[in-house]
C-alpha cells in the first residue's frame, strides 16, 4: 500500500528520520508510539521495525484529540462515527493496518497514555510522542513515558516549533523539559520532529 493515501500529519522527511531512528533500535527495546491516529507514523515505524526484527507498540483512544473534535480546526468529517456519536479512527486504523501486512510487527493499545503507563514494564527502545496538544496531556506523555527509555535509547518529539509563530507550544515545552533534565541530548530537529538520545537513566 502507499503511505500517501494514509490520513496522517507526517511530512515526508519526517517520516525518513523516523524510520532512520526507528531502525536504530532493534539492539535496544521495541519501539513505542503515543498517538497513532490512522497509522502514517505506526506504518512507518512498523516497516523499520521489520526490517530489523523490532516491534512497535502504538498507542491511541482514537477517540481524537482535542483539534479534532467537532467543529475544530484538524476535525475531518469521515472519521466521525455516527453509531457512537464520537470520532472514531479506530476502524480506519485497522484497514489500513491489516493492508499494510505489518502486523506481526504493529501491536495496538486502545487507552490513554496515562492509564497504559501506570502497567508498563518493558524496557523501550524508542519513544514517539505524538499525542494530545494541550500542556497537561504532552506534560503526562513525557512524565509518563521517558523513564522506560533505556540508556542510549531515544526520544521523538512531533511538531516541535521553536517559533510560536508555526504553531501551538506544549510539544515544544516539554522537548525543552526533557533537555533541561540533562537526561537527553539533543540530536536533530527536522521540520517539527525532534530527537533526543537519552544518555542519563
Ligand atoms: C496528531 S494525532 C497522531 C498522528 C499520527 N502519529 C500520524 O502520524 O498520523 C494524535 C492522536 O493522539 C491521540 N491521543 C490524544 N491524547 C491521547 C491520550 N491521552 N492517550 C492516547 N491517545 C491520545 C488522538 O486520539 C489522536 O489520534
Amino acid at each position: 500500500m502507499t503511505l500517501n493515501t494514509v490520513k496522517g500529519f507526517l511530512d515526508n522527511i519526517e517520516a525518513i528520520e523516523l524510520a532512520k531512528i526507528a531502525s536504530k533500535c532493534s539492539a535496544l527495546g521495541p519501539c513505542l508510539e503515543i498517538g497513532t491516529y490512522c497509522g502514517k507514523s505506526a506504518l512507518i515505524i512498523g516497516e523499520a521495525c521489520k526490517k530489523t526484527n523490532n516491534l512497535l507498540f502504538t498507542i491511541d483512544h482514537h477517540t481524537g484529540s482535542e483539534e479534532h473534535q467537532l467543529g475544530q480546526e484538524y476535525h475531518d468529517s469521515e472519521l466521525y462515527d455516527e453509531n457512537v456519536s464520537s470520532f472514531n479512527t479506530l476502524p480506519e486504523f485497522l484497514k489500513n493496518l491489516k493492508k499494510s501486512n505489518l502486523n506481526n510487527y504493529i501491536l495496538p493499545l486502545i487507552g490513554t497514555s496515562k492509564e497504559l503507563a501506570k502497567e508498563w514494564k518493558l524496557p523501550l527502545g524508542m519513544v514517539f510522542i505524538d499525542g494530545g496538544h494541550s500542556m497537561e496531556a504532552a506534560l503526562a506523555d513525557y512524565e509518563y513515558w521517558y523513564p522506560h527509555i533505556v540508556k542510549n535509547g531515544y526520544l521523538l518529539i512531533h511538531d516541535v516549533f521553536p517559533n510560536p509563530e508555526d504553531g501551538g507550544r506544549p510539544p515544544y515545552e516539554i522537548f525543552c523539559v526533557a533537555k533541561k533534565s540533562k537526561k537527553f541530548k539533543n540530536i536533530s530537529l527536522v521540520k517539527s520532529l525532534a530527537v533526543l538520545k537519552k544518555i542519563e537513566i
